[in-house]
């Protein structure tokens, strides 16, 4: 009883704009046009499926490709994407490459006002010139221009002192194009630069410091990102992904399913289904071939890696000898709400539609963020034609029927039986993360960093003005 819903919200605007722009199809791969223009523009369509521009620049459910509107939910207001259509008048038609190059690099727009950094500039500033001339070819010839305008983004003072990023630019963006590492084979250098440049993994997967900026120390190492958690995926055997062979991380890339490791949620299933599926096999291997080398970064809390924990459970014929009163309250939960499609057993559907519970990184993590997210939001992730869906439990969604005391319990039950015995989850946590509310994914990123950074560019400057004037003063 396979049960899959058609979505009821998402990004179908991605697939309309798939429909709109040839993509899926694979007509990208196929650059070999006498036209040098349209192989550029083709090269520059594949960069901007890498680069993942569409996921935050087409509102959700709109057909309008790239005209913007995505709100990007703060705690001080949305920050909206805008429109990077060609159109003269609302979108991106008077741009020169440079003043593109600009936008994209510099995270400054034509009129030179700051660009908040919910657009990745910090992560594209490692483009090429080369790749940066491809995207402005195919945005300026092959994208269709949109005359309208996105809602425009309002922040209350002193937030909307677009100004204050200048600051933080200054201390924590690196503005410099990728060098590739002579002493790494072409493909490890090409896989740096797809993952970094492009594809903004470390966006994600590394931890930040109090200025919300990348601890340039732990590359990878794995980050919260409010609700779910960026686990370490350096190549550390036990607390990162050192285990995983080629082809795990190869086929995770590719399809957010492993099964006996990890299947993707949240933020990762969706770079995977805009983003990732989309990646020629020979990139994806490149992409392996930098991530299973990175160094290696451990914790000593973790004691075995996190898809090694667990095992079958036996208790199945346990439910039909027992009265409910004799099981606990998180097994008899976990039979109602959860066994139906994982089993009681914790094996999950022959097929692995349904995945198994043990050896699940989810479960053996050291952290239940990402099992009690996936309880309160579920999972969907739509690849290569086909829908994963597990329904959330959370406010709504499909079934809003657990409380948080609920969650709690299941989520000790199936800790104990198939994943980390360590790990003890309590109702405030379940609250803590319901509080991180099921917002569209990219935003939950964007929610907490943006206001930070923002925040943290003030008190510098607050403190820069402070001790400016102090030394004034000093020398009068
Ligand atoms: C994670 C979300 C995100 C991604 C991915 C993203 N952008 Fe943006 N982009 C934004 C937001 C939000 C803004 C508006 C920011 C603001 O108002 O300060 C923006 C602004 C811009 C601008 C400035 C346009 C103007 O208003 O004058 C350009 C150009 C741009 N993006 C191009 C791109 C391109 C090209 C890509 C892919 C290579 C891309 N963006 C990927 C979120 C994103
Ligand atoms: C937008 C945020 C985001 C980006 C970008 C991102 N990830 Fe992830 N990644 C996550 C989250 C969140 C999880 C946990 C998902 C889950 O367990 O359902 C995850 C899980 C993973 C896992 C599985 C780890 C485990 O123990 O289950 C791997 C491997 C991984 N990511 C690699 C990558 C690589 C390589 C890239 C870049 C090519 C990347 N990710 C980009 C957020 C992101
Ligand atoms: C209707 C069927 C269904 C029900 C009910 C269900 N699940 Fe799932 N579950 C799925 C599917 C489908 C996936 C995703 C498989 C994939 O990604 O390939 C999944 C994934 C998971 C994962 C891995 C998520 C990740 O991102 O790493 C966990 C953990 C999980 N379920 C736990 C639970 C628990 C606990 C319950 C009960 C509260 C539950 N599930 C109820 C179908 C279900």
């Amino acid at each position: 009883m396979k049960q899959k819903r058609q979505k009821s919200l998402g990004l179908p605007g991605y697939f309309a704009l798939s429909a709109a722009i040839g993509l899926g199809t694979g007509t990208f791969a196929h650059a070999q046009d006498t036209d040098p223009n349209t192989a550029v523009a083709e090269r520059g369509h594949y960069l901007a499926i890498a680069a993942d521009c569409a996921a935050c620049h087409t509102a959700p459910g709109s057909s309008k490709a790239f005209a913007g509107g995505y709100g990007i939910a703060s705690p001080l207001g949305s920050i909206y994407s805008t429109n990077i259509t060609p159109s003269k008048e609302y979108g991106i038609g008077n741009y020169t490459e440079k003043e593109f190059a600009h936008a994209l690099r510099e995270g400054i727009r034509r009129d030179g006002a700051h660009l908040y950094p919910a657009m990745p500039y910090t992560s594209y500033t490692k483009l090429t010139d080369d790749d940066i001339h491809a995207l402005y070819v195919y945005f300026m010839t092959s994208v269709k221009p949109v005359e309208s305008s996105p809602q425009k983004t309002e922040l209350p003072f002193p937030y909307n002192i677009r100004a204050s990023m200048a600051i933080w630019n200054a201390l924590f963006l690196d503005d410099t194009r990728f060098k590739p590492d002579p002493s790494k084979s072409v493909e490890v250098n090409r896989g740096h630069y797809l993952s970094y440049a492009l594809a903004h993994c470390d966006t994600c997967h590394t931890p930040r410091n109090a200025m919300m900026a990348e601890k340039g120390s732990s590359p990878l190492a794995g980050a919260s990102l409010s609700s779910w958690y960026a686990p370490n995926v350096t190549s550390d055997p036990v607390s990162g992904i050192g285990g995983w062979s080629n082809d795990d991380l190869f086929r995770y890339l590719k399809t957010g399913d492993v099964p006996g490791k990890a299947q993707a949620g949240g933020p990762m299933a969706e770079a995977i289904e805009h983003s990732f599926q989309y990646l020629s096999d020979a990139d994806i291997r490149a992409m392996v071939a930098y991530i299973k080398q990175v160094p290696a970064i451990s914790d000593s809390k973790d004691k075995a890696p996190r898809e090694s924990y667990g095992k079958i459970s036996d208790r199945e014929s346990v439910y039909r000898a027992l009265p409910a009163s004799r099981i606990s309250r998180g097994e008899y939960l976990f039979s109602g709400e959860c066994a139906a499609c994982h089993r009681p057993t914790g094996q999950g559907s022959p097929d692995g539609y349904y995945p198994q519970l043990f050896h699940n990184t989810a479960l053996g993590a050291p952290i239940a963020d990402n099992l009690i997210t996936t309880i309160l939001m579920g999972v969907r992730r739509e690849v290569n034609g086909h829908t994963t869906y597990m329904p959330g439990f959370g406010p709504g969604s499909y079934v809003d029927s657990l409380s948080d005391q609920d969650i709690a319990d299941i989520s000790n039950y199936v800790e104990q039986r198939f994943g980390n015995p360590n790990v003890k989850v309590t109702p405030d946590d379940v609250k803590l993360i319901r509080s991180g509310g099921p917002k569209p994914l990219i935003a939950q990123l964007g929610a907490f960093t943006v206001p930070a950074m923002i925040g943290a560019a003030l008190i510098l400057a607050v403190a820069i003005l402070f001790f400016i004037r102090l030394s004034r003063k000093a020398k009068a």
